[in-house]
């Protein structure tokens, strides 16, 4: 079955909207760094896993309020705040405000604002807001599906690595991947933006939510790398997001991406 894609020109405006929303993000996380704010946590009184921040929250209001303007009608799916402002619509924009908030409150630059665009279920474009990156500063990596690769604006090349002999995997729990190196960077979509940046050979996912690896997902199969996730069948390649009982808000599914030969060593 062919799938078809929505026309070049819209796929553009809205990776140009997705980047421009994740580098506002960006600049109101940059702003609030190193200020005192207020951290809870989820889950259970006294669990101390899964802190969310102000800036979490003040993050999304402002990403949802400049869609309403922008892709009226279109859905939102974010990690902090529920509303659905456009169920069952074709578009979704999947929001990770910040990703990575253990390291953002604590101050370890490893995090990331991350907004995936679903046509139909497909991440057909994705921008991250990385608060490091190839160029040792932060910036925005943003694709379409059928273009490039871009960062801040401009497209993406790779620097040539023919010499580095044992690349680098991320896995969920450190672990070991032979013949490559791990790394677990407490981001899962920095990760995936370094896997389509070629900085990562590839990384394995525990069981990512739809808000962590959209925008990633988008970026990686754009740059040309592939993604699998974990079904009843075993690992299968990922075409789209398909969430229990047509909910995509509950999508959640251990996920790899990145180069073939990394994938084999992430899934042995
Ligand atoms: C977390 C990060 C982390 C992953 C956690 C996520 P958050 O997202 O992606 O890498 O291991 O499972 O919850 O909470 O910082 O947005
Ligand atoms: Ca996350
Ligand atoms: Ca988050």
């Amino acid at each position: 079955m062919t799938m078809e894609n929505p026309p070049i020109a819209e796929l553009q405006r809205i990776e140009s909207l997705a980047a421009e929303l994740a580098a506002l993000a960006g600049a109101d996380i940059q702003f609030a760094l190193g200020k005192a704010m207020q951290v809870s946590y989820k889950g259970e009184p006294g669990w101390m896993r899964d802190p969310v921040s102000e800036v979490d929250h003040a993050c999304e209001v402002m990403i949802r309020a400049r869609l309403a303007e922008a892709a009226p009608g279109h859905d939102i799916i974010g990690e902090e705040i529920d509303d659905r402002p456009g169920r069952n619509h074709d578009w979704v924009w999947a929001i990770d405000p910040i990703d990575g908030t253990a390291n953002f409150v604590s101050g370890l630059p490893m995090f990331a604002a991350s907004i995936g665009v679903l046509y139909r279920g497909r991440p057909v474009a994705g921008a991250l807001w990385c608060s490091a990156t190839h160029v040792l500063r932060p910036g925005v990596y943003s694709a379409h599906v059928g273009g490039s690769l871009n960062f801040d604006g401009v497209e993406f090349v790779r620097p040539d690595r023919a010499q580095v002999r044992r690349s680098l995997v991320g896995t969920p729990q450190g672990g070991t991947a032979e013949p490559f190196d791990t790394r677990l960077t407490g981001s899962a979509a920095i990760e995936c933006a370094f896997v389509a940046a070629g900085l990562l050979a590839g990384t394995r996912l525990g069981a990512p939510n739809l808000w962590d690896v959209a925008g990633g997902a988008a970026l990686v199969l754009a740059a040309g790398g592939d993604v699998r996730i974990h079904t009843a069948e075993g690992w299968v390649p990922f075409t789209s997001f398909q969430g229990p009982d047509g909910d995509l808000a509950r999508w959640r599914a251990p996920m790899a991406l990145g180069r073939l030969d990394a994938l084999e060593a992430l899934l042995a």
